[in-house]
């Protein structure tokens, strides 16, 4: 059984990719510090695969917890989640961004390369800026970076690609998420947003909870069939399961270079407003809602051309919005009844 550790594994994307790992048949390793999560995740992954994964709670910035783990544990491959993703954050507090995200993936890295350990990296589609051409491939040019957050992404990639240089027999994949939504559909994991949320769709099952009074749509004027904003939704549950196939195609020898890239979305763009549409009619719920004006940054439109994932990972996303959104309320109400 080949064993896989997983940083940042009580964390949204990372808690369903354990699950997905586990239920194909892989040990894993978890390490997380709990800054942006709870435990109630790690009690989610065991209810839902009946495992009992080790557990590190630890800093990846402490090089003495990575090596400890790397002696403790016979580690097969890597999946990198853990790292600081708040793009507003990331500019009043760029040198915690840079040091969090960087550091993290140097010490994994040290200990990858020494042992030849591939390695699955968190990108994100925010590497392409706002993109001349749509659908975006993994041609499509890289933007400079609009947040400290975004160049993270960026700079990690680049660091990644000069490790490998260096390293012939390290190999790497970048995946570069669109916008990640829903949750499992057990309702025993789901994104848990401390603070005020800054992404739509936390924001929005706040609002439908009754938590929050009203949920502002971040302008109506762009040049899209109703004004908003337009992005690749994809299910959480899609995109952990691309991991494994990640995972899996290293580990058998498939790659076809050291280090590779690949885009992850359905391929399907949506407005705000019909997402907020779909939402409302899955779960026969009224939304309180208003327009407001844009928010600085936000790109009009985005999605991804899913060709190469689709072909070459051999990986292709099987839920559609209202899955994504059924699944995320469920979870909502689960999250109200856990306090
Ligand atoms: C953002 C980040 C991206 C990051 C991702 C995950 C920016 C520019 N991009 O993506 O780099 O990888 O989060 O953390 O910040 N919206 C509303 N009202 C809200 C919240 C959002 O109308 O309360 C709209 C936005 O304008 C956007 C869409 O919903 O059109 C999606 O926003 P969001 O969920 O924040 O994701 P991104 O901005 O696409």
């Amino acid at each position: 059984m080949k064993t896989v550790l997983v940083t940042g594994g009580v964390g949204y994307i990372g808690s369903h990719t354990s699950v997905a790992l586990i239920e194909s048949g892989y040990d894993i390793v978890i390490v997380d510090d709990l800054s942006n999560t709870r435990l109630d995740l790690l009690e989610g992954i065991k209810k839902i695969t009946g495992k009992d994964p080790k557990f590190y709670e630890g800093d990846l910035k402490d090089e003495k917890l990575v090596a400890k783990i790397f002696n403790e544990n016979q580690i097969d491959a890597i999946i990198h989640f853990a790292a600081s993703k708040a793009v507003g954050e990331s500019v009043t507090e760029p040198l915690k961004y840079y040091k969090n995200n960087f550091l993290s993936l140097v010490n994994l890295l040290e200990q990858a390369v020494s042992a030849s350990i591939p390695l699955v990296f968190s990108s994100s589609c925010t590497v392409y800026g706002t993109p001349d051409l749509l659908p975006v491939t993994e041609q499509t040019p890289v933007k400079p970076a609009q947040s400290p957050y975004g160049n993270t992404k960026q700079v990690g990639e680049e660091i990644i690609v000069d490790t490998i240089a260096a390293n012939p027999n390290f190999k790497a994949i970048s995946l570069r998420y669109f916008n990640p939504i829903g949750a499992h559909e057990s309702s025993h994991i789901g994104e848990l947003p401390l603070g005020v949320p800054n992404n739509l769709v936390p924001y929005l099952l706040q609002v439908a909870a009754g938590e929050r009074e009203c949920l502002s749509v971040f302008g109506d004027d762009y040049n899209t069939p109703d004004g908003t904003c337009i992005r690749d939704y994809i299910h959480v549950v899609d995109l952990a399961e691309a991991h494994v196939v990640a995972v899996k195609r290293m580990l058998d020898g498939l790659s076809k270079e050291p280090y590779e890239v690949f885009n992850l979305g359905t391929g399907q763009g949506n407005s705000v407003l019909e997402l907020i549409k779909v939402f409302e009619e899955v779960n026969g719920l009224k939304l309180n809602y208003k327009i407001v004006d844009r928010r600085a940054g936000d790109v009009e439109q985005i999605y991804a051309d899913t060709t190469f994932a689709n072909e070459e990972l051999g990986w292709k996303s099987r839920f559609e919005l209202p899955d994504m959104l059924r699944s995320a309320w469920n979870w909502q109400k689960n999250l109200s009844k856990l306090g």
